[in-house]
């Protein structure tokens, strides 16, 4: 008895003499409580660094933005590829996700092996061995010709701007490739994966690091987990961060995964208090001296590495073996981390250090046993000390940003030393409790690694990629090829003849109304009208002076609104609603009284004999004022007035907005002679030949030509473009049938196609989370402004979605770049729709005018091409493409059509006068 208490005795006291001795030589490596927290608050300002923009080039913590934006949510489901090459092992796995609506993943995986210099070589070799293993496995499961998604769980610090790309940084660990880093690796391993084309059939998705997958694989059984450690080969963690905290990605609602690459941490020098001499020695003998200096203090791949130069050392200065150092000792990677953990098990640990000890040559006595497991001892809990520090410097992170006093999460964990480490899971989670006592964390392994997270992710790229296809194939619609646009164009074209041969006149959709506007201003025109301009977004009341021979104007002008219950009530208040209006402008004026001639910039078809007569065809855009249709609108004018009986006016011409426009670009550009609109409504006037004008008499000069082409495609000859959108704003429409063109050009009507489309997206559940909202149902939210506005290349996606928040729409990020998409495909249309349109019109008066080349300007207004940040720009390249002989400039009208009209006014008067005086 005394014996056994004696052996004890004396084994306690070896024990301590050991353990103080190694305690003593190792004393650097211990770090208190203290320098935890330390390191903790350095991490978290390191985070920081790495999130902001400016600060991040040169941040070593890189945090790399992941893409990955949501933990599953037991919707996904389906078949996937997976590779996950990076960690000790490369597999490649078919994983099935959730067969029946069950929260069920069925894996099948088989690992090849990763030879040097397979992972030191050549990067192409490299990728096409993964290729080729990929390949080996489709056959051996049998799964050739099928057409499966694949993740690719990569386990380096890659840069994503995506989830199906990410660019090397730098390779880490044992792997160093060459001509791989700062190039993408999915395009390189679908361009390896081209070799085996006839056997595979395969899209990568996305990209994932081991510790996404990790913390996604866990995520699917806990849905608290926001948190991926790896302590492997290598040592990593991602975690869940807020939006609006990433500075490197736009939009702020949402979260998204980050990828630390906290084994970076160090990299610039922020560690050297900690780092000690085995450390700096381990690093120079590495693949990548100076980098990784935090992962080298803590991973697998380096922790029997540090053990073996202490143990070296230690022999050197004769504190272990005698002094005797066995030549395996030298040899680098001699004790690798698995011997590490079985030395510090926990019965058989002294045993198995003899054990390892004796392998390498050394004879070991039992007080070297007790001191050897002893310093692995001291070297496995700094590395799960600084894993600690780190991950309670996340987990403090992850508190602040929810803003909660106590934070419920679980942290997923996977790697080889903290599953084999016998000791290391337990001291790990303990020091993180210590360190961050105010949050409840729950510590998740991984059993089946990365993959089963990496396909989750895959599933949901599979699932936005199905969406995606189905709003490109809306977006399809609208998308006119070469040639239907040389069709549209010559259809156009056709109509123009028609509608100008008195035969076919009557029938025809495109009016070609004659405007007995004759010829352009000469100059010489002079004195003060007064100008109407109903019909555009505004009504407008003018005085214009013109003094002669200066081509001058002088105009003020005052904006009415015309409110939609006049629009749309009887003739007779809207005529009654216009007259008070000039009389409150002439009052405004200080002009009471004043007899002016007055032209009338009307925008709506009306049939001419005359320049001051005008029959009202009928009613276009918003307007549907009953008993004016087959009126003349001049005489209702006339009749408003003299029922108000306050003044009197000489009303002298009635002039259509795109003449109008025409005139006001003519009188400074004599080559102009075509007006053109693209505002509420689409409308296009040009200078026809007497001899073409069938219906009215005479042959000689030219004279305007009101096309009215809003009314092309009445007859159906536009049916095999026009969508089922188109037809759902035409039924919603106060015309139905009519103005087709138009409606799939002009302002009025593009926001209300966008608006259809968005409708019809939402219930296919791919915008808006499904939900149509009061707001989406409201027609004509989308004016040509916000239109324009969404469209602009200027504006961030935070400002897009600004916009729509404020037309009320709910919409996220992602939502916003749909509607952008949508709104660019529609106005993409009109634009080409309006150029082949005026390709028509300038190659007739080209051919007309039996020229090789035409040189013509084209005088333009409207909201649409003023506003709109694109339109006009290709509404100008489809004309060059459409109609190569001519030369077009296009000249914006600056003054609208009140100043044409005043014009027209202007020389109408000198005409009358002359008739007079003869
Ligand atoms: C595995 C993952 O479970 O853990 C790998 O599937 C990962 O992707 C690995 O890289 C990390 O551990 P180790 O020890 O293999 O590097
Ligand atoms: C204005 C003209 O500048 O443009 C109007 O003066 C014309 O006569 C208008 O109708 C067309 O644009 P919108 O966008 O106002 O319909
Ligand atoms: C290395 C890699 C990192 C990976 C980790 C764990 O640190 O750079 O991307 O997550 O190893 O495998
Ligand atoms: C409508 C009108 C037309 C006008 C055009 C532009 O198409 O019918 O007369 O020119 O809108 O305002």
């Amino acid at each position: 008895m005394f014996a056994v208490h004696l052996m004890a005795f004396y084994f306690t006291k070896l024990k301590e003499d050991q353990i103080k001795k190694v305690d003593r030589f190792l004393y650097h490596m211990r770090l208190s409580d203290e320098t935890l927290l330390d390191i903790m608050a350095r991490f978290q300002a390191e985070m920081q660094k790495g999130l902001g923009k400016d600060t991040n080039p040169t941040a070593s913590v890189k945090m790399l933005p992941t893409f990955v934006r949501a933990i599953p949510d037991g919707s996904e489901n389906g078949e996937f590829l997976s590779l996950d090459l990076g960690g000790s092992k490369f597999r490649v796995l078919k994983v099935q996700v959730s067969e029946e609506g069950k929260r069920n993943v069925q894996m099948e995986s088989q690992f090849y092996p990763t030879p040097n210099e397979i992972i030191r070589g050549n990067g192409t070799e490299l990728f096409e061995y993964v290729a080729d293993c990929l390949a080996d496995f489709m056959k051996t499961k049998e799964l050739m010709q099928k057409k499966l998604p694949l993740g690719l769980t990569f386990s380096f610090p890659c840069k994503q701007t995506k989830l199906e790309e990410g660019v090397l940084l730098s390779w880490t660990k044992k792997f160093k490739a060459r001509g791989v880093q700062g190039t993408d690796v999915v395009s390189s391993l679908t361009n390896a994966m081209r070799k085996h084309k006839q056997d595979l059939d395969v899209d990568i998705l996305a990209l994932v690091n081991d510790t996404v997958g990790t913390m996604m694989t866990c995520a699917y059984d806990d849905p608290y987990c926001e948190v991926g450690v790896i302590i492997g080969t290598g040592t990593n963690a991602c975690y869940m961060e807020d939006m609006s905290n990433i500075e490197l990605v736009e939009g702020d609602e949402g979260r998204m995964c980050i990828n630390t690459e906290w084994g970076a941490f160090g990299d610039d020098g922020a560690l050297e208090d900690i780092r000690t001499e085995f450390d700096q020695e381990l690093d120079l003998g590495s693949l990548n001296p100076g980098k990784q200096l935090f992962e080298k203090m803590i991973s697998g791949l380096y922790l029997g590495e540090l053990v073996r130069l202490i143990l070296l050392k230690m022999a050197k200065a004769g504190l272990l073996f005698g002094g005797e150092k066995s030549s395996a000792l030298h040899i680098k990677g001699k004790i690798e981390t698995r011997h590490v953990a079985a030395m510090e098990k926990y019965k058989e640990g002294l045993a198995n250090t003899r054990e390892i000890l004796t392998d390498l040559g050394l004879e070991p006595s039992e007080a070297d046993c007790i001191a050897v497991q002893h310093v692995c001892t001291i070297v496995s809990f700094r590395s799960a000390n600084l894993c600690a520090a780190a991950l309670a410097a996340i987990l403090t992170r992850l508190r602040e940003n929810k803003k909660l006093v106590r934070l419920r999460t679980t942290v997923g964990m996977d790697g080889t030393l903290y599953k084999i480490h016998p000791q290391y899971p337990k001291r790990l989670h303990k020091v993180v409790r210590k360190l961050v006592p105010n949050c409840d964390v729950r510590f998740l392994l991984s059993e089946s690694g990365s993959t089963k997270g990496a396909a989750m992710v895959t599933a949901v790229a599979s699932r936005v990629q199905a969406q995606r296809k189905q709003i490109d194939k809306v977006l399809a619609l609208f998308q006119l090829t070469r040639e239907q646009l040389v069709g549209i164009r010559d259809k156009m074209r056709v109509e123009f003849e028609y509608g100008l041969k008195r035969d076919t006149h009557p029938l025809a959709t495109v009016k070609m109304l004659p405007t007995y506007v004759c010829g352009m201003p000469d100059g010489t025109e002079k004195g003060k009208f007064l100008a109407l301009d109903l019909g555009g977004t505004n009504f407008r009341v003018l005085l214009v002076k013109i003094r002669s021979g200066r081509r001058s104007v002088r105009m003020y002008n005052k904006i009415f609104t015309i409110p939609l219950e006049i629009m749309q009530g009887t003739g007779e208040e809207l005529f009654d609603h216009i007259v008070q209006c000039i009389a409150d402008f002439l009052d405004y004026m200080g002009l009471k009284g004043a007899q002016l001639p007055l032209g009338f910039t009307f925008s709506f078809p009306c049939r001419q004999a005359s320049i001051d007569k005008g029959t009202l065809i009928e009613w276009t855009k918003g307007f549907k004022a009953t008993d004016c249709e087959g009126e003349d609108v001049v005489d209702m004018l006339r009749e408003a007035i003299k029922r108000r009986n306050e003044f009197d006016l000489d009303i002298v011409a009635v002039v259509n907005d795109t003449v109008g426009t025409m005139m006001t670009c003519g009188y400074e550009d004599r080559n102009c002679e075509v007006g053109l609109i693209a505002g509420t409504g689409s409308n296009m006037c040009y200078m026809e030949e007497m001899r073409n004008i069938e219906l009215v008499e005479g042959d000689e000069g030219k004279m305007c030509i009101n096309t009215e082409w809003g009314g092309f495609g009445d007859n159906g000859c536009l049916d095999d473009i026009r969508t089922q959108y188109d037809k759902e704003v035409d039924e919603g429409s106060l015309n139905p049938g009519k103005q087709r063109y138009e409606k799939m050009t002009s302002g009025m009507y593009l926001g209300e196609i966008v608006r259809q489309i968005l409708i019809d997206l939402t219930k296919q559940g791919l915008l808006f989370r499904g939900q149509i909202s009061e707001r989406l149902r409201t027609r004509g939210i989308f004016e040509t402004k916000f239109l324009s506005q969404i469209e602009s290349d200027r504006l961030a996606l935070l400002q897009v979605r600004k916009i729509l928040q404020q037309l009320g729409l709910d919409s996220t990020c992602e939502d916003s770049i749909v509607v952008k998409e949508v709104c660019g495909a529609v106005s993409r249309r009109a634009a080409e729709l309006y150029g082949a349109g005026l390709a028509a019109i300038v190659e007739k008066r080209r051919e007309d005018q039996g020229f090789e080349h035409l040189k013509i300007t084209v005088g333009v207004d409207g909201t649409l091409y003023k506003l709109h940040p694109h339109f006009s720009r290709i509404l100008q390249e489809t004309v060059k493409e459409l109609a190569p002989r001519c030369d077009v400039t296009f000249m914006l009208s600056e003054d609208g059509s009140g100043k044409g009209a005043a014009l027209i006014t202007a020389v109408a008067k000198r005409l009358q006068q002359a008739r007079r005086e003869n």
